[in-house]
């Protein structure tokens, strides 16, 4: 390993002027009008591998965007390993809260990152955290010492569901057979905290309409007579938690596994300070369901949370005015073994139940997707475990997070095999958010310590 990590050493300022051009491309998958860039993405990425000394490179086609596969079959009797990731990213919006535009990355200094940290959309989620992947497959090839088979497959849907690489999973078993899928789309606890993930959270996404008079009235001429569509979705929606902020969905919970006592108490063995906490987030105090703590609220229990809400008049001014129609958007978080289908039925079924008489309601799924577990005895974990140790001089802690990775759940279930999550943000990089920035520390620390997993994994693997 001593030849890569020389590699990497020398070649750190290249490495990072060219995450710095995969990053100027606006490869935002929910918006049409991005359609090109997205495109141009994944040929950067292809052309990318190639020049890392990947073969079979080749944009595969899906009836949305393509999947970028290449592989390095060194030794069939050698382990593989599947590394994926996404080159699409979120819409940049606000983006007037951006303090420099999102597609022109420039590398700015924080309190958290000292070294500096690369400020744009996609920064850590997940082009900075997949090009990683690329990087220390390079500096493996080039040293001449690449421990085992690698396959790529990266895809551009993974921010709006990662519907169509369901298909194009389906149909190439075969090529994407491996040991073990290796994945950078996940955090870590502090710089100097290293952490693996070990869980996702699954979800249900519904969008709802609630519908009152054929037409938008004068509030004052009809207001006090009829159902306000605004008035009675945020009735409707603050009946969805009691007094103690558990979801009062019949069934809700029915299916959610309890953890342990002593598996409790090994989480919560994991480094928090609730004052930092809510420093960070410049709030008085947390909140949410009695019980639990935050790690346990943001991880292990399911939520319910309305992520857009809209109706009636929001320009200048004042409109006295009663909408015709309402609408939300909610997002269910799920936890082992809640099933996202079954979630979005049961919210369908209570939420056209509680709506009054002189009102509508129409309830849209959106795309959703299974919690994940993966177990801490494996090859694969131990493997990761001994690669950060390698890195950070310390063991990783095995923490289960809250976001989801759909296609993780798919894998197992296609693919008969166990992900890994070696993921490298922090929570407070801003995903999804204005000023999504990722840390150079964190970036060449991913490159490092990736080549030590391949190493640890085709060792044990063999044993
Ligand atoms: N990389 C994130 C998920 C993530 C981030 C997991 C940090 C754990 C820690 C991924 O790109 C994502 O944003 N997933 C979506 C779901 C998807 C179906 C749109 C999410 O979690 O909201
Ligand atoms: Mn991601
Ligand atoms: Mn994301």
């Amino acid at each position: 390993m001593e030849n890569t990590q020389n590699y990497i050493a020398e070649n750190k300022e290249r490495f990072l002027e060219e995450l710095l051009d995969l990053l100027r491309i606006p490869s935002i998958s929910a918006d049409a009008a991005y359609a090109g860039d997205v495109l141009k993405t994944a040929e950067n990425i292809a052309s990318n591998l190639k020049n890392a000394g990947a073969e079979n490179v080749e944009i595969c086609e899906t009836a949305g965007y393509p999947v970028v596969y290449a592989d390095k079959i060194i030794d069939p009797s050698l382990p593989t390993v599947l590394v994926y990731g996404h080159y699409d990213v979120q819409p940049a919006d606000p983006i007037d809260l951006w303090t420099s535009p999102p597609f022109e990355p420039v590398v700015k200094k924080t309190d958290i990152h000292p070294d500096g940290a690369i400020f744009a959309r996609g920064a850590c989620d997940d082009k900075g955290q997949m090009f990683m992947h690329v990087k220390a497959f390079e500096a493996m090839v080039q040293s001449g010492e690449l421990a085992c088979n690698v396959k790529f497959m990266i895809e551009g849907e993974e921010e709006v569901g990662s519907e169509n690489l369901g298909i194009f999973v389906k149909e190439n078993k075969e090529r994407l057979s491996a040991d073990i899928i290796l994945v950078s789309d996940t955090g870590m606890l502090a710089n100097d905290v290293p952490s693996i993930t070990t869980g996702l959270r699954g979800l249900s996404y519904v969008e709802v309409e609630v519908t009152g008079p054929n037409r938008d009235l004068h509030s004052g001429l009809y207001g006090g007579c009829v159902a306000n569509p605004i008035n009675i979705l945020s009735k409707m929606i603050a009946s969805l938690h009691d007094e103690n902020n558990h979801i009062t969905i019949p069934g809700f919970y029915d299916r959610v596994v309890e953890l342990t006592d002593e598996e409790r108490a090994e989480m919560a063995k994991a480094p928090f300070s609730k004052e930092a906490y809510c420093k960070a987030l410049d709030i008085e105090d947390v909140y949410g369901e009695e019980g639990y703590s935050t790690m346990e609220r943001g991880s292990i229990r399911p939520t319910l949370d309305v992520n857009g809400i809209w109706g009636g008049y929001t320009g200048e001014g004042a409109k006295t005015v009663i909408a015709s129609k309402a609408y939300a958007k909610i997002s269910m978080r799920l936890v082992p073994d809640q099933d996202p289908e079954e979630i979005t039925n049961l919210f369908l079924n209570h939420f056209e139940s509680i709506a009054p008489k002189g009102a509508k309601v129409k309830v849209t799924p959106h795309h959703g997707g299974e919690p994940a577990v993966t177990p801490i005895d494996s090859v694969g974990y131990k493997a990761a475990s001994m690669a950060y140790e390698k890195t950070f001089g310390k063991k990783p802690i095995p923490v289960r997070s809250g976001g989801s990775i759909p296609i993780v759940a798919m894998f197992e279930k296609e693919l008969g095999l166990k992900t890994i999550l070696m993921g490298f943000g922090l929570d407070s990089d801003a995903i999804h958010s204005p000023n999504e920035h990722y840390g150079l520390f964190n970036y060449y620390r991913g490159i490092e310590t990736i080549p030590h997993f391949y190493v640890a994994f085709s060792e044990l693997h063999n044993k």
